[in-house]
């Protein structure tokens, strides 16, 4: 049975108290933490797709997949005001559900965090390049995008992406007082930018845009769901940040609800107006849709600011993603799963330095050389897969352990947990056989080396097997 043991619940919230990272960050933080990992290339590239696969009925796609996220958000808030400990539902996985099935999450999360730094990273080279041009700027055609990315033209490497990921990389090995603090910043821009879309995209809608409502039917509502959850990911980010917040238990869950709460408002509003404002087959081809839909009401202006406030937006993605990702490699890393230099804290800048240019180094090459675009499923359902285990740990905790202290506790037990797996497993079932396949290849790749490594040099292994408190 050791394949299932488990850490001991008290043990991990003593080494969380001692382990070096710094405690500095409150319930806004936090907010604006989820903000910035949420709202980015989601939004400002995926939703033209998201148009041509729905149509208008395209705001009622990202309420299904806001639904599958606010389900498993509450599962997740309880987690985190129980066990405010880094690494997310990694972490959480080890106490409840046993090693090997917290090895796997962990390794789902390395490639939902790592491809979507990467993957943001080039939608964020998109738009820079089109704002740069606007300039008058041009890079030479080599530097602009991963070799075959676009059909015709000789390039070898994706340059902006490659060093956005590495200039964010040295940001948050610095420090995590100076990531947040830039991280406000941005978000405050990139939350302005919406505003100021709606505020000015409203006055440009023609109802008669919205008929017929949904050309695709339920099948293209649902196709986009899938596709559009992609704009809600990031929410979870937030718990990787448990062992650097202040009031833990009480915030964690301030930061998730709320940051995915004030996205969802967000998202179906602008949903709402941009298939108002352009007729949704139009978004054929498009990777700018949202200053697409300004242009197309003749705000050139208000579309420029846009394009500025996406480029912070997917600036913000990024810097949370890595972030989160390194809090992971952290966890897994002190548990023994992962090498140890892995959780060495810098002894000046109190960040897991090595880890993080490791996650840096290693994504800005993905970003750089490897065409990205369709990788937006892959992410999708690594992370739907993560949140149907955290249903899932929500009701085991409730069973094993149900005195244990919990600031928030999910309402409605076992119904909203119970919900949120079959929301998540439906929208799995809506993504291609493709991206099924290469999920399913990458976990046998992380079983292996979980018999090959990562067993054996478990904290747990070494001191004599089952810990289960
Ligand atoms: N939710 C993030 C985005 O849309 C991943 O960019």
């Amino acid at each position: 049975m050791s394949l299932f043991r488990k850490k001991n619940i008290e043990a991990m919230l003593q080494v969380s108290e001692h382990d070096g990272l710094r405690k500095v960050l409150g319930p806004l933080d936090l907010v604006l933490m989820g903000i910035g990992a949420i709202v980015g290339t989601g939004i400002f590239v995926l939703t033209g797709t998201g148009a041509l696969t729905a149509g208008p009925a395209l705001t009622v796609s990202f309420v299904i997949a806001a639904m599958a996220c606010g389900f498993a958000a509450l599962c997740y808030a309880e987690f985190a005001s129980a066990i405010p400990v880094s690494g997310s539902i990694y972490t959480y996985s080890y106490a409840t559900l046993g090693e090997i099935v917290a090895w796997m999450i962990g390794w789902d999360l390395l490639l939902e965090y790592g491809l979507a730094t990467s993957a943001v990273s080039v939608g964020w080279s998109g738009y820079f390049q089109s704002l740069i041009a606007g300039f008058g700027v041009k890079l030479p055609a080599a530097l602009t995008a991963a070799p075959g990315a676009v059909p015709g033209v000789e390039t070898v490497v994706n340059l902006p992406a490659v060093l956005i990921m590495l200039a964010i990389t040295w940001v948050v090995s610095y420090g995590v007082r100076e990531s947040t603090r830039l991280n406000n910043v941005m978000v405050a821009i990139k939350v302005a930018v919406v505003l100021l879309f709606i505020a000015v995209g409203i006055w440009h809608v023609e109802p008669a845009n919205w008929q017929p409502f949904a050309p695709f039917g339920f099948t293209g509502i649902f196709n986009a769901a899938a596709l559009v959850f992609f704009a809600f990911i990031g929410f979870d980010a937030v718990t990787s940040a448990a062992e650097e917040v202040r009031n833990p238990r009480r915030d964690l869950p301030i930061g998730i609800i709320g940051s995915l709460a004030v996205c969802t408002l967000l998202y179906v509003i602008v949903a709402a107006i941009m298939t108002g404002i352009v007729p949704f087959a139009k978004f054929e081809g498009v990777d700018h849709p949202v200053s697409l839909a300004l242009q197309y009401a003749g705000q050139n202006w208000v579309a420029g600011f846009v394009d500025l406030g996406a480029i912070l937006g997917m600036t913000t993605v990024i810097l949370v993603m890595t972030y989160g990702q390194t809090r992971i490699i952290f966890a897994m890393s002190r548990d023994g799963l992962l090498p140890e230099k892995l959780s060495e804290v810098h002894p000046v800048h109190a960040t897991p330095f090595v880890a993080t240019w490791a996650v840096g180094i290693v994504f800005a090459t993905i970003a750089g050389f490897v065409p990205l675009n369709v990788l937006a499923e892959l992410i999708n359902i690594g992370t739907l897969a993560a949140f149907t285990l955290i249903s899932i740990a929500t009701l085991v905790l409730r069973r094993t352990q149900p005195d244990l202290p919990r600031a928030f506790r999910c309402p409605g037990v076992p119904v909203v947990p119970l919900l949120a797996v079959a929301f998540c497993v439906f929208l799995m079932l809506h993504l291609q056989m493709l991206t099924w396949i290469a999920f399913i290849v990458w976990l046998l790749l992380g079983m292996a080396i979980y018999f090959l490594y990562s067993r054996r040099n478990a904290v747990l292994h070494n001191h004599g097997g089952d810990a289960q408190g």
